[in-house]
């Protein structure tokens, strides 16, 4: 049987389960119309540096949770965040996130059909994180 995790969103627009891309993904649980504002990247507020301290590349005590919302504020998944903390990189992503003020959401960026994973772009530009298992025909390569 298929692993999955007992989180679902308050909206229950998405469940998290074992994702072909990479660990847990977060996933539709219902169709999601384009636009829909799915869930909120919720998390510890932190700067810049401490975003570098602990975007160590998997060493000990970093976090592959950090989310950068401006120039010198990221969003920590790792610490009180939710199940968008899951939501795997796509190069072909059907969410972005919008970013205001300090917080982060991620929006639709088309339809979604029920059971699709949802995905955004983490957009390292210039910084790759490693070889990208996103699938998509357009696939960088990397992430
Ligand atoms: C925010 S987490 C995503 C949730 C993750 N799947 C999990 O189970 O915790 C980000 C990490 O997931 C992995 N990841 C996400 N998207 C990926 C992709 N397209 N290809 C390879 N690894 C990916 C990378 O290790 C990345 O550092
Ligand atoms: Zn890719």
């Amino acid at each position: 049987m298929e692993e999955r995790a007992e989180l679902m969103s308050g909206s229950g627009l998405i469940s998290v389960r074992a994702s072909g891309i990479h660990g847990l993904g977060c996933f539709a649980a219902a169709e999601i119309p384009a636009g829909t504002v799915v869930i909120e990247y919720r998390g510890e507020l932190i700067d810049r540096a401490e975003a570098l301290r602990r975007d160590d590349r998997g060493r000990p005590g970093s976090s592959p949770y950090v989310l950068n919302v401006s120039e010198d504020l990221y969003i920590d998944g790792a610490v009180g965040g939710n199940e968008a903390r899951f939501i795997n990189h796509s190069c072909e992503p059907n969410c972005r996130v919008r970013r205001v003020g300090g917080r982060a959401w991620i929006v639709a960026a088309r339809t979604i059909t029920e059971g699709e994973e949802l995905s955004f772009d983490y957009d390292y530009e210039g910084d790759p994180q490693g070889p990208c298992r996103c699938g998509a025909r357009t696939c960088r390569g990397y992430l």
